[in-house]
């Protein structure tokens, strides 16, 4: 299967001259989706994944199901002043102005090993942030994975301590 064929470019979305890689079709398929989770879990049959990370929003279609497939917990790592509890807040640039993220400061126990999940790998400057929020938490970032990986934007280099892993790549 072709997982390329369920991820379309919206051009001009956000904001002109950005294409977005909408993953919606490939949700909108169960075969498709079930597919890329087993294309995943392959990777991950000898490693020990104490606990996923997946970051709001679009990275929680399949953080949720990669721990369920994985037999393990979900952590939600959310935009600013939605986490209820205790958290941990981390500050990113972006191409212009700054994002923020956070985590429950109690989600994880030290030295667990942690998988992180997003849906597409940009510039990097999310999942950077959420490595060191995992790693204020006493996390070990073990696994970055990302259903689509854009090549020419560089995010590998903002990870290049981390083992990243992607399915589709532009
Ligand atoms: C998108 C995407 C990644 C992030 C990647 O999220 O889902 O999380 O951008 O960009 P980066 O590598 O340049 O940091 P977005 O902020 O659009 O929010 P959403 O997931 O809530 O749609
Ligand atoms: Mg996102």
């Amino acid at each position: 299967m072709d997982l390329q064929n369920y991820v379309r470019d919206i051009k001009d979305f956000p904001k002109e001259g950005v294409t977005y890689k909408d993953i919606t079709p490939l949700l909108l398929s169960p075969e498709a989706t079930n597919f890329a989770l087993q294309q995943f879990v392959v990777k991950l049959k000898d490693m020990r994944i104490d606990k996923v990370v997946g970051i709001e929003s679009r990275g929680f279609f399949f953080g949720t199901l990669l721990a369920k497939e994985l037999n393990v917990g979900f952590i939600p790592v959310r935009k600013p002043g939605k986490l209820p509890a205790e958290t941990h807040t981390e500050s990113y640039d972006l191409e212009y102005g700054k994002d923020t993220l956070e985590i429950h400061a109690d989600a994880i126990k030290k030295g667990e090993q942690i998988l992180l999940h997003d849906d597409v790998l940009a510039t990097g400057g999310t999942a950077k942030a959420t490595c060191n929020l995992i790693e204020r938490c006493g996390g070990e970032v073990v696994y970055c994975n990302f259903l689509v990986k854009l090549l020419f934007l560089n995010g590998g280099e903002k990870l290049n301590n981390y083992n990243v892993h992607s399915l589709i790549e532009y």
